[in-house]
């Protein structure tokens, strides 16, 4: 494409994206949102003298839904179940990041991933003597879900802000990158949530429920503007930028995250196929392509481990680089 037809391009995406802030219904709890992300990243912000000041990461987890009437009967979801975010969350942590988890509500969360599905119910019990106290053989994990969880929340390292719909997910993240603009190179974001790719326009959706009994359904579904370049030439501009890229044909994955890379100049892509997901992965930058693979034979070891471990030598090295920079100037 030439500069005209670039220009172009932009220009109608940036139409779109101003259509959908435009015509989505206002986030109903915006200001409590705004003054959390305020008080937390003033918290961690490197400004001078401030010993409580660490890396931030934006980890957003779980897939975003579609609705289909304004009073909301019905939706479009997808299959992610949240657990790369949650587990990357823990990993994230005990990396010295603080972390603000952008999570579809009712997902998985951080540090419960040995807990059953349902760990009210089955992990408790309630005995005279003691009132409720914690069954075996879950008193181990409740204890540690509980302290780590309540640790991360009252030192000031985990926010989490959950959502429902497509309309909120992408406001969230609009609002938490600008929070973030503070933070500078030492911002990275990891967008491992599952984003919708096509929506109905709040204008012309449905306001009650669709009835049926007269015929097939007939809907038109506009595709959602991808937000990713502008997170990294507007939202946040210094911050590191890893996306996902999720194919269920292994054969154009890689492709596809080569692809992604170049085109909303991500700074890392990370290429998973849906099958093998909870297994390996790839990390695609510019200059390589990093595989990694779980040990099936090791118990407890996660991809996600592996994957941040990675991602946080190459965040250290973006900071340095650019502080580098900095002092030169
Ligand atoms: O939650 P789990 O069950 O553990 O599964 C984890 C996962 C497979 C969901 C995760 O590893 C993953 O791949 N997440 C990204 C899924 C996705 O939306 O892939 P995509 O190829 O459709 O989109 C690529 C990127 O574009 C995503 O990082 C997304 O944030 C972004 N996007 C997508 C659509 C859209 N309209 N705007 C976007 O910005």
């Amino acid at each position: 494409m030439d500069v005209n037809g670039l220009q172009k391009a932009q220009e109608a995406l940036d139409a779109e994206i101003k259509s959908f802030f435009n015509s989505a219904p206002p986030l109903r709890n915006i200001e409590d949102i705004g003054k959390d992300l305020r008080k937390f990243v003033e918290f961690n912000s490197p400004q001078a003298g401030n010993q409580s000041a660490r890396k931030v990461v934006c980890v957003t987890s779980g897939g975003t839904t579609v609705p289909l009437e304004q009073r909301c009967v019905r939706y479009i979801d997808n299959f992610s179940s949240g657990h790369r975010g949650a587990a990357s969350t823990e990993y994230f942590l005990k990396a010295g990041y603080s972390v603000i988890f952008l999570y579809r509500k009712g997902t998985r969360q951080p540090y419960c991933s040995l807990l059953p599905d349902d760990p009210f119910l089955e992990c408790l019990e309630f005995t005279q003597e003691s009132g409720i106290q914690a069954r075996q053989p879950y008193s181990e994990a409740v204890k540690n879900a509980i302290s780590e969880h309540h640790a991360a929340i009252a030192n000031g390292t985990l926010l989490k802000l959950p959502f429902t719909t497509i309309f909120e997910y992408l406001q969230m993240l609009h609002l938490v990158a600008i929070s973030m603009r503070s933070v500078g190179p030492h911002a990275l974001f990891y967008l491992a949530a599952a984003v919708s790719d096509f929506y109905v326009p709040w204008e012309s959706m449905a306001e009650h429920k669709i009835q049926s009994g007269s015929g097939p359904l007939d809907m038109r579904l506009v595709q959602v503007p991808k937000m990713l370049s502008g997170l990294r030439s507007e939202w946040a501009p210094m911050a590191y930028c890893i996306s996902f890229k999720l194919e269920t044909d292994v054969k154009i994955l890689l492709e596809k995250a080569d692809a992604a890379l170049r085109k909303y100049k991500m700074h890392m892509v990370i290429a998973n196929e849906l099958l093998t997901r909870k297994e390996e992965v790839t990390l695609v930058t510019t200059n390589e392509k990093i595989h990694v693979r779980r040990d099936p034979k090791l118990v407890g070891d996660n991809v996600e481990e592996h994957i941040v471990k990675h991602i946080v030598k190459k965040h250290s090295a973006y900071v340095d680089n650019f502080d580098h920079k900095v002092s030169r100037a």
